[in-house]
């Protein structure tokens, strides 16, 4: 187990495509979904891309508000999300239809941003041992997974915003609402 430091905004890592996984079957990988599990838990993301702890390959991981009991600190509003390992992902819109919401990112600590996202869409890649994943979902879960995804190909959430008045503070956006965000 080890929880990694997460690369931030300005490191040139985060800006380059990712590497598609060729070999399900190698304890790295199996190690780097351990190592990312444990990073995201520790500091509470709804998900994490493998790039984000300098690793380029075709990983990501999301999870949010499984448990009622504890409900994620930096997203508490949002519907449930299942922990999910997705690899060598392909997202297809399934209507033009899209929708602005907040996001933030453990990479951009501190800030939320308001994204447009396509409103539904359809995720076809590979679970953890190799298992085909096709999954076709709406709402915060197509958001999650097109924000997760984005990290691949090296887009950070601040390069979709359409209006950067619309880019802020967490604490100054939200006041009082006591978000974790860093
Ligand atoms: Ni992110």
């Amino acid at each position: 187990m080890a929880i990694h430091d997460v690369l931030k905004m300005g490191d040139p890592r985060l800006l380059a495509p990712a590497r598609p996984v060729a070999d399900f079957a190698s304890l790295e990988l199996a190690q780097l979904i351990v190592d990312m599990h444990d990073t995201m838990r520790a500091l509470n993301g709804a998900g994490l891309a493998a790039p984000q702890i300098g690793v380029s390959l075709q990983v990501v991981i999301f999870e949010v508000n499984v448990n009622p009991l504890q409900p994620n600190p930096r997203y508490p509003e949002v519907e449930p999300v299942p922990f999910t390992v997705l690899i060598n992902p392909v997202l297809t819109p399934l209507s033009d239809m899209m929708e602005e919401g907040w996001e933030g990112c453990l990479s951009v600590p501190g800030m939320r941003g308001l994204v447009p996202r396509y409103t539904e869409l359809r995720y076809q890649g590979f679970d953890a041992t190799g298992q085909p994943i096709d999954r076709s979902v709406s709402g915060f879960h197509a958001r999650v997974v097109q924000h997760e995804v984005d990290h691949l190909n090296g887009v950070l959430y601040p390069m979709r915003i359409r209006n950067l008045r619309d880019f802020g503070y967490t604490e100054t956006l939200f006041p009082g609402q006591h978000l974790q965000d860093d």
